[in-house]
């Protein structure tokens, strides 16, 4: 069993948020998702932020919400933006953050998931050409989460159900 935190990190629509709301009830644990941090924090929408104030500033006070998210004393299970791993002072405070568990889907698969009005309007970064966004962000990130991953999971054909067993038992299971 890992110590600290559990953290999920991937693209954009590889489920982050929704396994980790699951996978924070299987281990008894608080869950945080660092968009609605930000948001929260903020006052405003990402896309309302982005508007105003643009990705710079966006990334700074991410790191911010990254840092006093894992800085909580009680383990947490945490669910980052897609770009967290940008950084790499994000990526340093994410390998010693516990066990962070890399969320992989094809460009396909996240095509299809974020092709919604809901799913768009969510996420500046994919305003254009969705699938061409999605493809440039995979060709500049893989490696960056494959540095921080403790673990692995393909998320293309599982179900959140079963992504979250999976991200549990890569923990060392639930007690
Ligand atoms: C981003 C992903 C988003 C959000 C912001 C930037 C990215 O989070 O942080 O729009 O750069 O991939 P999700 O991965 O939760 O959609």
């Amino acid at each position: 069993m890992t110590g600290g935190h559990l953290v999920l990190v991937g693209l954009m629509g590889t489920g982050k948020s929704t396994v980790g709301r699951k996978v924070a009830r299987a281990l008894g644990r608080d869950f945080v998702d660092a968009d609605s941090e930000f948001e929260v924090r903020q006052g405003r929408s990402i896309r309302d932020f982005f508007e105003r104030f643009g990705e710079e500033e966006f990334r700074m006070i991410e790191s911010q919400v990254l840092s006093d998210l894992l800085s909580t004393e009680r383990p947490l299970v945490v669910a980052t933006g897609g770009g967290v791993v940008l950084s790499e002072t994000n990526r340093n405070l994410l390998r010693s953050a516990g066990h962070v568990v890399w969320l992989r889907a094809s460009v396909e698969t996240l095509v299809k998931r974020l092709s919604t009005t809901r799913g768009l309007a969510k996420r500046p970064l994919l305003d254009g050409d969705v699938e061409d966004r999605l493809r440039t962000m995979e060709r500049d990130r893989a490696d960056l989460y494959q540095s921080v991953a403790d673990a692995t999971i393909d998320v293309d054909s599982r179900t959140a159900d079963a992504v979250c067993e999976l991200v549990v038992a890569s923990h060392g299971g639930v007690a």
